[in-house]
Protein backbone atom coordinates (compact mmCIF):
# COMPACT_ATOMS: atom_id res chain seq x y z
CA UNK A 1 0.00 0.00 0.00
CA UNK A 2 2.74 2.49 1.22
CA UNK A 3 4.63 1.32 -1.91
CA UNK A 4 1.72 2.18 -4.86
CA UNK A 5 0.99 5.70 -2.15
CA UNK A 6 4.92 6.65 -2.90
CA UNK A 7 4.54 5.68 -6.86
CA UNK A 8 1.43 7.82 -6.67
CA UNK A 9 3.42 10.83 -5.68
CA UNK A 10 6.19 10.30 -7.80
CA UNK A 11 4.23 9.85 -10.96
CA UNK A 12 2.27 13.52 -10.08
CA UNK A 13 5.25 15.09 -9.42
CA UNK A 14 6.82 13.68 -12.74
CA UNK A 15 3.10 15.70 -14.15
CA UNK A 16 3.94 18.58 -12.54
CA UNK A 17 7.72 19.03 -14.04
CA UNK A 18 6.01 18.34 -17.80
CA UNK A 19 3.02 21.06 -17.15
CA UNK A 20 6.23 22.96 -15.87
CA UNK A 21 8.28 22.98 -18.66
CA UNK A 22 4.86 23.20 -21.17
CA UNK A 23 3.97 26.65 -19.85
CA UNK A 24 7.92 27.78 -19.97
CA UNK A 25 9.81 28.72 -23.08
CA UNK A 26 8.45 31.42 -25.42
CA UNK A 27 9.92 32.99 -28.21
CA UNK A 28 7.35 32.78 -31.21
CA UNK A 29 4.34 31.82 -31.25
CA UNK A 30 2.80 34.61 -29.83
CA UNK A 31 1.37 34.81 -25.92
CA UNK A 32 3.36 35.48 -22.54
CA UNK A 33 4.86 32.24 -21.45
CA UNK A 34 3.77 30.16 -24.05
CA UNK A 35 6.15 27.37 -26.01
CA UNK A 36 6.38 27.51 -29.45
CA UNK A 37 3.77 24.86 -31.09
CA UNK A 38 6.15 23.99 -34.08
CA UNK A 39 4.33 21.13 -35.58
CA UNK A 40 0.54 21.00 -35.10
CA UNK A 41 -0.99 20.04 -38.27
CA UNK A 42 -4.68 19.66 -36.60
CA UNK A 43 -5.38 21.11 -34.00
CA UNK A 44 -4.98 25.67 -33.20
CA UNK A 45 -2.33 27.19 -31.23
CA UNK A 46 -4.09 28.62 -28.66
CA UNK A 47 -4.70 28.52 -24.81
CA UNK A 48 -6.70 25.21 -25.07
CA UNK A 49 -3.36 23.10 -26.63
CA UNK A 50 -2.87 22.10 -23.23
CA UNK A 51 -6.53 21.16 -21.59
CA UNK A 52 -7.15 19.40 -25.12
CA UNK A 53 -4.14 17.22 -24.61
CA UNK A 54 -5.18 16.67 -21.21
CA UNK A 55 -9.26 15.53 -22.46
CA UNK A 56 -6.90 13.28 -24.11
CA UNK A 57 -4.90 11.62 -21.36
CA UNK A 58 -8.56 10.83 -19.88
CA UNK A 59 -10.23 10.01 -22.68
CA UNK A 60 -7.77 6.98 -23.21
CA UNK A 61 -7.34 6.45 -20.22
CA UNK A 62 -3.46 6.66 -19.94
CA UNK A 63 -2.68 8.06 -16.71
CA UNK A 64 -1.00 5.02 -15.86
CA UNK A 65 0.71 4.38 -19.34
CA UNK A 66 2.45 7.17 -19.54
CA UNK A 67 0.30 9.76 -19.47
CA UNK A 68 1.63 12.48 -22.11
CA UNK A 69 4.00 10.10 -22.93
CA UNK A 70 1.53 7.71 -23.98
CA UNK A 71 1.77 9.82 -27.41
CA UNK A 72 5.11 11.58 -26.67
CA UNK A 73 8.70 11.52 -26.77
CA UNK A 74 10.66 13.86 -24.70
CA UNK A 75 10.25 16.69 -27.63
CA UNK A 76 6.55 16.69 -27.98
CA UNK A 77 6.96 18.35 -31.67
CA UNK A 78 8.27 14.89 -32.41
CA UNK A 79 6.22 12.40 -34.94
CA UNK A 80 8.49 9.35 -33.55
CA UNK A 81 5.65 7.72 -31.44
CA UNK A 82 2.79 6.04 -34.05
CA UNK A 83 0.41 6.71 -30.75
CA UNK A 84 0.76 10.24 -31.78
CA UNK A 85 0.40 9.92 -35.29
CA UNK A 86 -2.67 7.73 -35.14
CA UNK A 87 -4.22 9.96 -32.29
CA UNK A 88 -3.58 13.27 -34.92
CA UNK A 89 -5.09 10.99 -37.44
CA UNK A 90 -8.00 10.57 -34.98
CA UNK A 91 -8.50 14.20 -34.33
CA UNK A 92 -9.23 14.97 -37.99
CA UNK A 93 -11.89 11.99 -37.93
CA UNK A 94 -13.78 13.50 -34.98
CA UNK A 95 -13.82 16.78 -36.52
CA UNK A 96 -15.11 15.44 -39.60
CA UNK A 97 -17.87 13.32 -37.59
CA UNK A 98 -18.57 16.74 -35.80
CA UNK A 99 -18.58 19.09 -38.90
CA UNK A 100 -21.86 16.81 -40.02
CA UNK A 101 -23.89 18.07 -37.01
CA UNK A 102 -26.02 20.51 -38.48
CA UNK A 103 -25.38 22.89 -34.90
CA UNK A 104 -21.78 23.07 -35.86
CA UNK A 105 -21.52 22.00 -31.98
CA UNK A 106 -19.07 19.32 -30.72
CA UNK A 107 -21.13 16.19 -29.86
CA UNK A 108 -18.21 13.80 -30.37
CA UNK A 109 -14.97 13.26 -28.46
CA UNK A 110 -11.91 10.77 -27.74
CA UNK A 111 -14.24 10.00 -25.21
CA UNK A 112 -17.47 8.77 -27.10
CA UNK A 113 -15.35 5.65 -28.33
CA UNK A 114 -12.80 5.47 -25.99
CA UNK A 115 -14.16 5.46 -22.41
CA UNK A 116 -11.11 5.55 -20.56
CA UNK A 117 -9.14 2.59 -23.06
CA UNK A 118 -6.77 2.39 -25.61
CA UNK A 119 -8.93 -0.03 -27.10
CA UNK A 120 -12.73 1.06 -27.81
CA UNK A 121 -14.81 -1.96 -27.97
CA UNK A 122 -16.24 -2.68 -31.31
CA UNK A 123 -18.52 -5.49 -30.51
CA UNK A 124 -21.02 -5.63 -27.75
C1 LIG B 1 -3.47 10.38 -27.49
C2 LIG B 1 -2.21 10.99 -27.88
C3 LIG B 1 -1.74 12.22 -27.13
C4 LIG B 1 -1.62 12.39 -25.78
C5 LIG B 1 -1.95 11.39 -24.66
C6 LIG B 1 -1.04 13.70 -25.58
N1 LIG B 1 -0.82 14.29 -26.79
FE1 LIG B 1 0.07 16.09 -27.09
N2 LIG B 1 -0.19 15.91 -29.12
C7 LIG B 1 -0.82 14.83 -29.73
C8 LIG B 1 -0.91 15.11 -31.14
C9 LIG B 1 -1.54 14.19 -32.19
C10 LIG B 1 -0.33 16.37 -31.36
C11 LIG B 1 -0.19 17.09 -32.70
C12 LIG B 1 -1.50 17.81 -33.04
C13 LIG B 1 -1.48 18.46 -34.41
O1 LIG B 1 -0.79 17.98 -35.31
O2 LIG B 1 -2.20 19.48 -34.59
C14 LIG B 1 0.13 16.84 -30.06
C15 LIG B 1 0.81 18.04 -29.86
C16 LIG B 1 1.28 18.48 -28.63
C17 LIG B 1 2.06 19.67 -28.42
C18 LIG B 1 2.57 20.61 -29.50
C19 LIG B 1 3.97 20.19 -29.91
C20 LIG B 1 4.54 21.04 -31.04
O3 LIG B 1 5.28 21.98 -30.76
O4 LIG B 1 4.23 20.74 -32.19
C21 LIG B 1 2.30 19.77 -27.07
C22 LIG B 1 3.10 20.86 -26.35
C23 LIG B 1 1.65 18.65 -26.45
N3 LIG B 1 1.04 17.87 -27.41
C24 LIG B 1 1.65 18.41 -25.11
C25 LIG B 1 1.00 17.35 -24.49
C26 LIG B 1 0.88 17.20 -23.06
C27 LIG B 1 1.42 18.17 -22.02
C28 LIG B 1 0.20 16.03 -22.84
C29 LIG B 1 -0.24 15.43 -21.52
C30 LIG B 1 -1.12 16.27 -20.72
C31 LIG B 1 -0.10 15.46 -24.15
N4 LIG B 1 0.40 16.29 -25.12
C32 LIG B 1 -0.76 14.26 -24.34
C33 LIG B 1 -1.23 13.67 -29.12
C34 LIG B 1 -1.25 13.43 -27.76
C1 LIG C 1 -15.62 6.79 -33.69
C2 LIG C 1 -14.90 6.15 -32.60
C3 LIG C 1 -13.57 6.78 -32.17
C4 LIG C 1 -13.34 8.08 -31.78
C5 LIG C 1 -14.34 9.23 -31.68
C6 LIG C 1 -11.93 8.16 -31.44
N1 LIG C 1 -11.33 6.96 -31.61
FE1 LIG C 1 -9.37 6.51 -31.30
N2 LIG C 1 -9.69 4.59 -31.85
C7 LIG C 1 -10.92 4.06 -32.24
C8 LIG C 1 -10.76 2.66 -32.54
C9 LIG C 1 -11.87 1.72 -33.00
C10 LIG C 1 -9.39 2.36 -32.32
C11 LIG C 1 -8.69 1.03 -32.52
C12 LIG C 1 -8.24 0.95 -33.95
C13 LIG C 1 -7.55 -0.36 -34.23
O1 LIG C 1 -8.09 -1.39 -33.87
O2 LIG C 1 -6.45 -0.32 -34.79
C14 LIG C 1 -8.76 3.60 -31.89
C15 LIG C 1 -7.41 3.71 -31.61
C16 LIG C 1 -6.78 4.87 -31.17
C17 LIG C 1 -5.38 4.98 -30.85
C18 LIG C 1 -4.34 3.86 -30.90
C19 LIG C 1 -4.26 3.24 -29.53
C20 LIG C 1 -3.10 2.30 -29.36
O3 LIG C 1 -3.19 1.40 -28.50
O4 LIG C 1 -2.08 2.46 -30.04
C21 LIG C 1 -5.16 6.27 -30.47
C22 LIG C 1 -3.83 6.87 -30.02
C23 LIG C 1 -6.42 6.96 -30.55
N3 LIG C 1 -7.38 6.09 -30.99
C24 LIG C 1 -6.62 8.27 -30.23
C25 LIG C 1 -7.83 8.94 -30.30
C26 LIG C 1 -8.01 10.33 -29.96
C27 LIG C 1 -6.92 11.26 -29.46
C28 LIG C 1 -9.32 10.63 -30.17
C29 LIG C 1 -10.02 11.98 -30.04
C30 LIG C 1 -9.44 13.04 -30.83
C31 LIG C 1 -9.97 9.41 -30.66
N4 LIG C 1 -9.04 8.40 -30.72
C32 LIG C 1 -11.30 9.31 -31.00
C33 LIG C 1 -12.11 4.74 -32.32
C34 LIG C 1 -12.30 6.08 -32.05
Amino acid sequence: MRKILLMVAVASLAALVMFAQDKGGGGKGGGKGKAPRVNLKVLPDDANLIPTMQSFVAGLGVMDKGGCNFCHEMDRSSDAKQEKVMARMMISMVKDINSKFPDGKEHVTCFTCHRGSTAPATAP
